[in-house]
Order: structure tokens, then sequence, then C-alpha cells
């Protein structure tokens, strides 16, 4: 069944106003359309955004706690519709029905940790230097703001910028990646059933070139808060710069992680590690690692565990069970991975398992790609630089520790960086040498925690504001200071 995904504005479920639509197709079966979305022109970008601008007086003066029970009811919301929100995940996005719960389950802790915050962040008092004179700041809420989002995480990024956003006092108009606008439009209904006032939250969907840009370049988007790739975040960079100098911009975009593998490490479970990180959610995560370092010594070893544990993932379409790695999210995606693996081998590098699409007649009509590892990579080499965003992983062999880091910061990303160690001291120099703001010590590198700051170095971040944690409510907000003499 086909379904409808309209635009959300000022409370209502409205078509675009220029008529067109687009569809979307699952990538396990391209041959069947999942729904059929809105191709919004500017004209509705605008209306979204006077929507929210209208709006916004009447949300912001309303209690933090008050809005904090919103966020608690469309968490209550999503939770009587896990099962939904998680199978039309996986028909969407193509990850498995496991990870998609375990999506949404992450979605409704997002809403309910930011609801809590909506009745803390207050603001400090300070000691003035001055008799009878009491100073304080308080955070206030910036306007309007604009959130673009990536389809990888279809519903725990968009939780993790709308929560924030809304429980600091913004209102806010949201464009859900084209890939996954079902989801998008799901996550939207349960705030509409939890009671969201006409205009706090916005929604539209489209191509990201036309409405992105409306929505990056208007005066009245006080701050965007992007995820995507880097080409395009900094292109939102760029455009924003120049028709709003001083706007807040909070970038989150690619990786190409490493996850470096030490002789002291427990060896089973760094193989469980990196197999995680490598090809859970079949690679497409800016956190996956993408980059093997293991040291010669173990190499042999490790690498023989870890392609008995790859070939024994069961690739599918991710909504049967005992499937561990579902599709590529659409055909271009799948002929990127595919053109990887090619580059690969004309560098001169070794594929060791994988690197083909499967032959299973049940799937030949989705975007499927075994788990492939890449041997002998050199850094130089492209698939040792560029984020493939698929189940590719590259393995350098690194002498000794110093190298392995060498090797692990040789990248214009810094984003997550794993180490598999049991030794103390080299796991805290590594978390203090590593260019990468999440390290991850005996822990897949994908799998950030709601209540903790995320976010990147380099090119993996525009790094100003962190996401998630307290820290997210930061750029949602500015701060104004009060002196008061008595
Ligand atoms: C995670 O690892 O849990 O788009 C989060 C992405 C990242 C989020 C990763 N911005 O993959």
């Amino acid at each position: 069944m086909v379904q409808a995904v309209l635009n959300f504005v000022k409370g209502k479920w409205v078509p675009s106003a220029g008529g067109q639509t687009a569809a979307r197709t699952n990538p396990a079966d391209n041959k069947q359309t999942v729904s059929e979305f809105q191709l919004s022109t500017k004209e509705d970008v605008r209306s979204a955004i006077e929507a929210a601008k209208g709006a916004f007086e009447g949300w912001r003066a309303m209690p933090g706690p008050e809005r904090g029970r919103l966020l608690y009811r469309a968490a209550e919301q999503m939770e009587r519709a896990l099962d939904d929100f998680a199978r039309t995940m996986t028909l969407e996005e193509g990850k498995t029905l496991i990870e998609s719960t375990n999506e949404t389950k992450r979605g409704i802790d997002i809403l309910r940790f930011f609801a809590g915050q909506a009745s803390r962040s207050g603001g400090k008092t300070y000691r003035s230097g001055n008799p009878r004179t009491f100073v304080y700041s308080v955070r206030e809420p910036l306007g309007v703001v604009g959130l673009l989002t990536p389809w990888n995480f279809p519903l725990a990024i968009p939780c993790w910028k709308i929560a924030p956003a809304l429980a600091a006092g913004n209102t806010v108009v949201f464009k859900p990646a084209s890939l996954t606008p079902l989801n998008a439009s799901k996550l939207v209904s349960a705030f509409e059933r939890a009671g969201v006032p006409p205009g706090v939250l916005n929604f539209i969907t489209g191509a990201g070139a036309k409405i992105g840009e409306e929505l990056v370049t208007n005066d009245d988007v006080a701050a965007i808060s992007f995820t995507g790739s880097y080409d395009v975040g900094n292109g939102v960079q760029r455009a924003r710069a120049n028709a709003r100098k001083m706007a807040r911009v909070q970038l989150e975009m690619g990786g190409k992680n490493p996850t470096i593998v030490l002789p002291d490490a427990k060896m089973d479970a760094s193989v469980e590690v990196v197999t995680k990180a490598a090809f859970g959610l079949t690679g497409q995560a800016c956190t996956a690692t993408s980059r093997l370092i293991v040291h010669e010594s173990v190499k042999e070893e490790f690498l023989k565990k870890l392609i008995t544990r790859v070939k024994g993932i069961k690739v599918g379409d991710g909504l049967q069970q005992g499937v561990e790695m579902g599709p590529a999210v659409d055909e271009s995606q799948l002929e990127k991975d595919l053109g990887y693996i090619s580059k690969g081998t004309e560098e001169g590098a070794k594929v060791i398992t994988g690197g083909k699409q499967p032959k299973q007649q049940e799937m030949a009509d989705g975007n499927f790609i075994e788990p492939t590892i890449f041997d002998n990579v050199t850094t130089d080499m492209k698939i040792a630089q560029e984020e493939i965003f698929g189940p590719v992983l590259s393995v350098l062999t690194a002498k000794n520790f110093d190298d392995a880091i060498e090797m692990a910061n040789n990248t214009v990303y810094g984003l997550s960086a794993g180490l598999c160690t049991t030794n103390l001291t080299s796991a805290f120099e590594f978390a203090d040498r590593v260019q990468a703001g999440v390290v991850l010590i005996n822990r897949n590198t994908v799998g950030a925690e709601t209540q903790i700051p995320f976010g990147g170095e380099k090119r993996s971040s525009s790094d100003t504001f962190r996401e998630q944690g307290e820290e997210a409510i930061d750029f949602y907000t500015r701060v104004k200071t009060v002196y008061a003499i008595y």
C-alpha cells in the first residue's frame, strides 16, 4: 500500500502549492513503492516559515515544564506506535527490523530526555563586584529554526534536533531527506496527536537543492541545524554566510572513522566490535568504522577470525527474521559502493571477503551488496581517505602504537575513533592524541547515547555546538545577562 505524505503547516496536513509529488521505493525491492511525498516549492517553505514565526511568541511564553509535557506526550505516542514506526523504517530505509526497533526506542528516549531538560537549562546567577547588585543570565530561544536531516537515522536525528529546539522554546521548520519522508511524517503525526500547537512544528518535504536553499537563506530563520554530507554541509554554511551574516549554523557531516586493534586486545570481543561498527546499519552511519588499523603482530589471527564472522552475516530484506544486514539505501548508493570496490582493486588493494552483489534470486530487485573487506590498503588510497557510506572496510597495517595513531589521524575527518586494547595507558594516550569528537575504547564507533554530547572535529562537524546531552540546548538558545540594582 502506497502511503501519501503531505506537508504539515500551521497544524494542517496540506499538499504542496506546486502540486508535484515524487515516489520513494523499498530499497529491498525497488519495484515496490512505499510512499508518495510532496515536491515542495519555495512558496511552501515560506508558508512554513511564516507559520513558525507566527507561533513563536506563544510557544516561547509557555513555561518550560509545560513544553516538556508536550514532548513526554509525543514520546508516549511514538511508544504506542512502536511496531509501525519500526516496520516503516525498514520498508523505507532498509535497515533490519531489530535496528529499526532500536532506533525508534532511541527516538522515544531522546524525546523524554529533552522533555526533562525543558524544566532545566534556565540560566545562572553571578556575584557582582558592586553592592546591592543582582546579576543573572537566562537562556532565551532563538526564534524559527530550520532542521535538515539525513536518511540514515530517519527518526533519531530528527528527534535529537526537534526535541531540544522545542524544549528551549523555538518553533521549527523540519525538512527530512527525500529518501525517508514517511518516517519523518509519522514523527510529526506523533507530535500532532500529542497536541503540538499550530505552527510550532512545521514539516515540508522535497528536493534539498530547491527548498533547502530557501530555508537556509531566509532572513526569518534564526538558525540551521544540518546533518548530512560534507559537500552539502559546506554549501549550507556558505549560502547562509552570504545571506545572513552571523547566523547560527550547526553542521554534522561525514566520517572516515578508524578502529585500531592492538596485540593486547581481547580478540573475540574485538572481532564483534569491528563487525558491528563496520557492517551494522549496512555501514551507512557517519560514525561507522570504515578503516581497521591492526597491529602487524596480530593481523593474521585477527583477520582470520573477522573474515569468518563477516562471511556469516546474513544479507537480505530487513523485515525477514535472522537477517543481519539490509540493502544499500538506493541504487545510487549501491553504485557508489560498487564503484569504490572497483577503485580499491585498481589502486592495488585486495578484496579478502565480499565485493559483489549477492546472487540469490530473491535479492535481484533490491540494492543488496556483500559486506566487503579490503586488505593491503595504504593511507594514500581513495578507499582509505574518502567516505563511502557503505559496508566496505579498509584494512591498514600498523608497525606499532605510534604508527597506528598517525594512520588514524591521517584523514580530513574527525568524528568517532575506536581502540581495542586491555592496556589502560594505551587507552588514555589514544583518547588524548586521536583527532576525533567521540572516542570509543573497546566499543562500537556507532551508537551515541542520548544524554551524552556528540559531535566531531575537522571536516566532520562545524565544531561549534554539540548535539545531544544537555549541551544540545546551547545551540538553540542565546544568553541574556541582566544586572539589577536594588
Ligand atoms: C550514532 O552513531 O549513534 O548521520 C549517531 C550519522 C551521525 C549520527 C551517528 N550524524 O550517522
